[in-house]
């Protein structure tokens, strides 16, 4: 049992760090309007942005159904209201500035009437929230229509569908856009923990000596969440636990956990360290991957009677690197576990010793770092305390620090300002997201079994097969 020593909590106010910048997009244009994405996602940062007064350019919402701009509205009110955001005034603002552009995407008359629809706007941004199959179509379209002159485009993880079609589809998209205005999202990097990471570990000097693998005996990502697919079994076939979030989400946590420290401040410099340390993971094996899928995953919407796409996966990675040479990392990602909640977890080494006698078993593992990324935030300390009494004996306790940042932009929100206004830091690069296809490339397609699991247990039993240094972590 492990107690909290100390809780420290912290209450803070993120502020946006961008003023208007002179190129910044004068409409925002998004693809798949009347999609899923759009309706999770999009509408709630759209909401946001413009409460916050970040966002007072034309919203176009694109897509094949035959709708109005009030249908448009109507569905952003509804995606708003089940996401429990709606805000009558910022709403209201919102829907003078939505507008709606339907039509097949293979018919040039669609972007025809998508130019007309931009009116005065020069410098539209584009966000992708379709298939990438249709990257190809739009793109020429939107180029042929004059869309795309002095455009951004923001496409949506998972970018490609392995190593090789990401390179095609980046080739799509360079065929219509300079390299600079491509924004490949991953929303992860938009998370104030996850930058939190990175922060923590370059503004504090005590940890950094402590930060190898001469100390660091295993490191632990878990995202776990407690819900299904969420009637999303279409996309969830086509893409699965390890496409959906192992190779991008979890692989940039990674990097911010582990890259080498950046030269500057520049984004040039951090996505050159996010790169080189995405580059030097070594490729997974099917040795390294245990994959699970919960039981009643076949009724889902969607879903095909034999489906063994996984909705659980455990893979162990290693850094080929002098840093971390030898240092095993975890990542495990599942749905219907047992918590709705994302964990890092770094163990320290026992102790040479047991001064006091006890036995050495107490000591293993009991040194950690634990940064929740969500729900909420929270850095935490595993150490050992002395237990009252005359015995040299103790007991686990935890350090934790939280914080509660009431006000953060969410990252969606962030993201799309961020592209608006061309900084590129928070998004992925090219050689990142090829670099993160080759260390899941071997892995992918069930190259492996899918070990049916409950829903609401962690995971098969099979995982333990890969089971960490003192057992997998459980968070609560
Ligand atoms: C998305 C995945 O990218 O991230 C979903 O497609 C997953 O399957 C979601 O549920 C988790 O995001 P968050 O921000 O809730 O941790």
């Amino acid at each position: 049992m492990i107690t909290p020593l100390i809780e420290v909590v912290a209450c803070g106010t993120i502020g946006t760090h961008m003023s208007a910048t002179p190129d910044a997009n004068d409409a925002l244009v998004f693809f798949g309007a009347t999609g899923d994405l759009a309706f999770k996602m999009v509408f709630p940062a759209l909401q946001e942005l413009v409460a916050r007064g970040l966002l007072d350019v034309p919203v176009i919402g694109v897509a094949s159904d035959a709708w109005t701009d009030d249908q448009l509205g109507d569905r952003a009110k509804a995606s708003l209201t089940a996401s429990n955001v709606f805000d009558a005034a910022a709403f209201a603002k919102l829907s003078k500035l939505l507008r709606y552009v339907g039509g097949d995407y293979r018919d040039a008359a669609t972007f025809t009437r998508l130019r007309a629809a931009l009116g005065n706007a020069q410098r539209p941004l584009h966000y992708l929230a379709i298939p990438a199959s249709l990257f190809g179509t739009v793109g020429a379209a939107l180029r042929d229509s004059g869309c795309a002159t002095n455009a951004r485009v923001v496409v949506e993880k998972p970018f490609g569908h392995d190593l090789a079609s990401a390179q095609a589809l980046n080739r799509t998209l360079l065929a219509v856009f300079p390299a600079e205005s491509i924004f490949r999202i991953d929303h992860y990097l938009g998370k104030e923990p996850v930058q939190n990471l990175l922060y923590f570990r370059f503004a504090n000097s005590l940890f950094e000596p402590i930060w190898n693998r001469n100390f660091v005996e295993s490191v632990q990502i878990t995202m776990a969440e407690a819900f299904g697919v969420a009637g999303r079994g279409k996309m969830y076939e086509e893409t699965g636990a390890i496409r959906d979030v192992v190779q991008n989400h979890l692989l940039q946590v990674v990097a911010n956990l582990a890259m080498e420290p950046p030269a500057s401040h520049a984004a040039d410099a951090l996505a050159d360290v996010r790169t080189r340390l995405l580059q030097s993971i070594i490729p997974a094996t099917p040795d390294d991957v245990v994959c699970g899928q919960f039981r009643g995953y076949h009724d889902e919407k969607g879903v095909a009677p034999s489906s063994r796409v996984e909705t659980f996966a455990a893979v162990r990675l290693e850094i080929d690197s002098w840093r971390w040479a030898g240092v095993p990392f975890y990542l495990r990602a599942g749905k219907c576990l047992p918590e709705t909640c994302t964990d890092v977890l770094v163990t320290y080494k026992a102790p040479p010793r047991a001064v006091f006698g006890e036995p050495t078993a107490d000591l293993a593992h009991k040194n950690y770092l634990r940064f929740r990324l969500s729900p909420g935030v929270a850095i935490a300390m595993g150490v050992r305390v002395k237990t009252d009494g005359e015995e040299m004996v103790g007991r686990d306790v935890e350090l934790v620090a939280t914080t509660t940042e009431a006000d953060a932009v969410s990252p969606y929100a962030r993201l799309l300002r961020d592209a608006m206004h061309g900084d590129a830091r928070l998004f992925a690069s090219e050689e990142a997201v090829e670099a993160e296809w080759r260390v899941v490339d071997g892995i992918l397609d069930g190259v492996v079994p899918t070990h049916p699991y409950e829903p609401g247990t962690w995971g098969p039993a099979e995982a333990d097969a890969l089971r960490p240094p003192g057992g997998w972590h459980r968070p609560a």
